[in-house]
Parts: structure tokens; C-alpha cells; sequence
């Protein structure tokens, strides 16, 4: 097991896109990681290996994946017992409208609140509108919550929103919590 692994929940592959960005950062600053799928017959995970860790998920139809959420439920202690941080992907976040951007927030305070996890950190990123990849009556629904968001409602193409420096600084965090976390013990045995 990687020191610092970022495991993920993704439905159409964005939030999978944004774990390897952040799983890329943390090897630049010197930690072992990798992006992990989250699935519900994985191996346990060693815990005695992990330094750190990340969890992203996004929302679909108002929540995040059960699979992340059945996973920060039974894994909470592990998680709050270590430097730990969620990141949440969603069309909100990315919105025109404060009182969106606030509801994305909020669900995804409410997520790690539901699993009993208390994340050093908790970011909200705005994804993508991947209409090539929906059928047709998720094309439909996605236009809807696009037009309700302000977002383009134009279905020939892709739209991506992510802000790849807000990952990059959040990626950034997580390595300081990781050091940070390290460092401290060696202090309190000399002092
Ligand atoms: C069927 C469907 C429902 C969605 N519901 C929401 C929603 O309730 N709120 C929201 O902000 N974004 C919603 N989105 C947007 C996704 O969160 C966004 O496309 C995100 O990038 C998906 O990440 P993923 O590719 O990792 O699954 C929805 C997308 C789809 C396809």
C-alpha cells in the first residue's frame, strides 16, 4: 500500500481524472501515491502503511457515490486518525449562483458528517459536462441542471470546468498535513 493513497468514486471518469492530478502532485513532493478505485469487493486496506489519505467522489442527482460513502462509514475511524482530506466533484461547484456553490459545499460537509469522518480538509471542484458520453435522457436531465446552473446548454460538445490550480494547491495541502504530521513527533521525542 502507497503512503498517501487517493481513492476515488467516479461515474463518468472526471473525479478518476482529478484523484491522478493529485495523486501526481504528492509523488513531486516526495510521498508515495497512486489513484485507487474505490469498488465494494477491494482488498482491506493496510492501514499501518498509510501516512495520509484523500478521498474524492461526485454528485449525482444530489449525492455522492455509495461506494465512497459506504467506504468513509466503515472506514472513518482509519480515516480521522490520520492526516485525511475529501474533495467532492460536482456542476455546482462550478456555478454562477453563490446559493449553488453553498449547497455544494454543504453536501459535501454532510458527507463526511454522515460517516462520522472529520477530514482535515473538505474542497469542492467544479467537473465536467460530458454530454458526449450520456445517453439521451441524460443528456436531457444534464441540459436541464446546465440550464438551471447557468452552465452551456449546447449538447454537440464537451464542457470542462475543473480548476486545475485549486487542485493543484488543495494536492499541496494535503503534502504540507502529510510533512507537517511527520515532523511533529520526531519534535515532541527531542523536546
Ligand atoms: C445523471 C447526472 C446527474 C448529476 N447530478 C448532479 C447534481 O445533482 N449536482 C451537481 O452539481 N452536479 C451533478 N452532475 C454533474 C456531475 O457531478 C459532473 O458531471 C461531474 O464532473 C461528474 O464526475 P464523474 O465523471 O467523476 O462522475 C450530474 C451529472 C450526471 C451525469
Amino acid at each position: 500500500m502507497n503512503a498517501v493513497p487517493v481513492f476515488y468514486a467516479t461515474t463518468e471518469g472526471h473525479t478518476r481524472l482529478i484523484a491522478q492530478q493529485i495523486a501526481s502532485t504528492l509523488r513531486e513532493q516526495g510521498l508515495d501515491s497512486e489513484a485507487r478505485a474505490l469498488a465494494d469487493d477491494m482488498p482491506p486496506v493496510n492501514w499501518l502503511d498509510v501516512r495520509g489519505v484523500v478521498l474524492g467522489a461526485s454528485l449525482h442527482g444530489g449525492s455522492h457515490q455509495k461506494v465512497a460513502a459506504n467506504f468513509a462509514r466503515h472506514e472513518a475511524r482509519h480515516l480521522s486518525a490520520r492526516p485525511s482530506a475529501f474533495y467532492s466533484v460536482s456542476l455546482s461547484a462550478g456555478s454562477r449562483k453563490p446559493a449553488e456553490v453553498d449547497a455544494a459545499r454543504g453536501l459535501a460537509a454532510a458527507f463526511a458528517k454522515a460517516a462520522g469522518w472529520a477530514p482535515n480538509r473538505v474542497a469542492c471542484f467544479a467537473g465536467k459536462l460530458a454530454y458526449s458520453q450520456y445517453g439521451f435522457v441524460k443528456r436531457q436531465i444534464l441540459r436541464c441542471i446546465a440550464w438551471r446552473e447557468g452552465a452551456p446548454t449546447d449538447t454537440r460538445r464537451d464542457y470542462e470546468f475543473t480548476d486545475w490550480a485549486a487542485v493543484r494547491r488543495f494536492a499541496l495541502d494535503v503534502a504540507a498535513d502529510v510533512h507537517e504530521q511527520t515532523r511533529t513527533p520526531a519534535v515532541r521525542a527531542v523536546g
